[in-house]
């Protein structure tokens, strides 16, 4: 499939940032897990690196794969962290929760001395907030919350948000995260002011994360058919 090959394409430019020695966020997703992939084949080649993983769908992928984990409790330095995204902008911001994992996501990227995005050619928008923006809440009063998160996008010039309550599969029960959390999927077509809008929705309390990325990631790698271009930026 095309977009296997471009994520794929990202994941194999992104093994060349790694070294000997580091500690390394790994991301969750299907861009990620072809990075574990690829990390794991350099490890039986006897690199020397452990891994942080962000959810737990990504620990039992990496220990099937023999790469050494760090309990996050251990953690006192992560060197990069590699990890894709649901959406990148011109300006390196992310959508990312996609898989439910970007409370844990957020956390190592954000602790990481340098990230680094893995997408294929698809994610790359001009303006954020064609895919639904997840935002991760606390069980207790998540109806309240949700109108809370409503506003909030409103009034930081979402026109007419669409917030829903994301369900597991068919079965109508509520996602539950790694973390016992629901998500609420948030439709905003586009985010036209997304530092506002982090800000806004960081202040709500029963908001536990939102999904915007914004000035984490330092390097882009877009990954296509026949390669990856890589892009840098300022954090
Ligand atoms: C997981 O919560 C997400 O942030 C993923 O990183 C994102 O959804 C990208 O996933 P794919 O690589 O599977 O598209």
């Amino acid at each position: 499939m095309a977009q296997d090959d471009a994520k794929r394409n990202a994941a194999a430019a992104a093994v060349d940032f790694v070294e000997d020695g580091m500690t390394i966020g790994l991301g969750t997703g299907s861009t990620a897990a072809f990075f574990v992939e690829f990390l794991a084949d350099e490890v039986a080649d006897g690199l020397l690196i452990k891994g942080v993983p962000t959810s737990e769908a990504t620990q039992r992928l990496a220990e099937s794969h023999g790469i050494p984990l760090l309990p996050v409790e251990q953690v006192e330095r992560i060197h990069l962290t590699v990890d894709g995204a649901d959406e990148v902008d011109p300006h390196a911001n992310l959508i990312k929760g996609g898989g439910a994992a970007l409370l844990r996501e957020k956390i190592i990227a954000d602790a990481s001395d340098h990230m680094i995005v893995i997408a294929d050619a698809g994610k790359a928008v001009d303006v954020l907030g064609k895919f639904p923006l997840p935002v991760e809440v606390t069980p207790f009063g998540f109806t309240i919350t949700a109108k809370k998160v409503y506003d909030a996008l409103s009034a930081t010039g979402v026109s007419k948000p669409n917030v829903k309550l994301r369900e597991l599969g068919q079965s109508g029960a509520p996602l539950v995260t790694d973390g016992g959390n629901y998500i609420l999927d948030c439709a905003c077509k586009a985010i036209p002011n997304v530092r506002e809008t982090a800000v806004a929705l960081s202040m709500i309390p029963g908001v536990v994360e939102h999904g915007l990325f914004i000035n984490i990631a330092r390097t882009v790698i877009i990954g296509d058919d026949d390669g990856a271009e890589i892009l840098e930026f300022e954090s």
